[in-house]
């Protein structure tokens, strides 16, 4: 029975969370990213955006509609983790792109990188589709943590190592839909 799975528990209360990086710092620097990423695909077409499902379902909505570019989106969903926020180790491919991308410019949007497994990953599953250029944009990034060197072509933020929640990351699913990024204390 899958519905065990997805009972709905209450987020951890606010009071319980500490703000890292607040609303308007993360839409400021979204747009930052936005007008760059604009900019560099300015005359090469046929960008795809892809999100990583589920994190950065937030993060993906708010930076493609700040581009003044041509763009189309595109998902791709792996599971690297458990509930809570031990790894459960190899990265599994859940749902691969649907469109053709084969010949287009792929930008990766990420909600974060922490070993670098996930993103590293997802670049060689991109590339098996033969684009014509795979770059990577990350939210946040936990510097201290990478095991492999991935490079993050645009990325919002390089922050400590401490578990995060809110605009898309999650803690056992909940706090994803918090405007800011907070930091929790895992329990488990
Ligand atoms: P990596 O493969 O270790 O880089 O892990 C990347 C994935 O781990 C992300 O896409 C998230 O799903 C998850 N993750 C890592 N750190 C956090 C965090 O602090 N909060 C929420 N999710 C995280
Ligand atoms: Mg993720």
């Amino acid at each position: 029975m899958l519905a065990a799975d997805l009972l709905c528990e209450a987020d951890v209360a606010q009071e319980d969370l500490k703000v890292l990086i607040s609303e308007a710092d993360i839409q400021a620097r979204v747009a930052e990213l936005a007008e760059q990423i604009s900019k560099d695909y300015e005359n090469s077409g046929d960008l795809v955006l892809v999100g990583v499902l589920k994190g950065a379902f937030i993060f993906l909505a708010d930076l493609s509609r700040q581009l003044t570019i041509p763009r189309v989106i595109e998902f791709i969903a792996v599971s690297s983790y458990g509930k809570g926020s031990r790894s459960s180790g190899a990265v599994r491919l859940v749902m691969d792109v649907r469109g053709n991308i084969e010949g287009k410019h792929v930008l990766i949007v990420e909600d974060i990188v922490d070993t670098g497994h996930t993103l590293e990953y997802l670049i060689g599953m991109i590339n098996s589709h033969g684009p014509a250029s795979v770059k990577t944009c990350a939210l946040v990034r936990k510097a201290d943590r990478a095991e492999v060197h991935v490079d993050v072509d645009y990325l919002g933020f390089d922050i400590p190592d401490e578990w995060v929640v809110g605009y898309g990351l999650d803690y056992a699913e909940k706090n994803r839909t918090l405007p800011y990024i907070g930091i929790i204390r895992p329990t488990d």
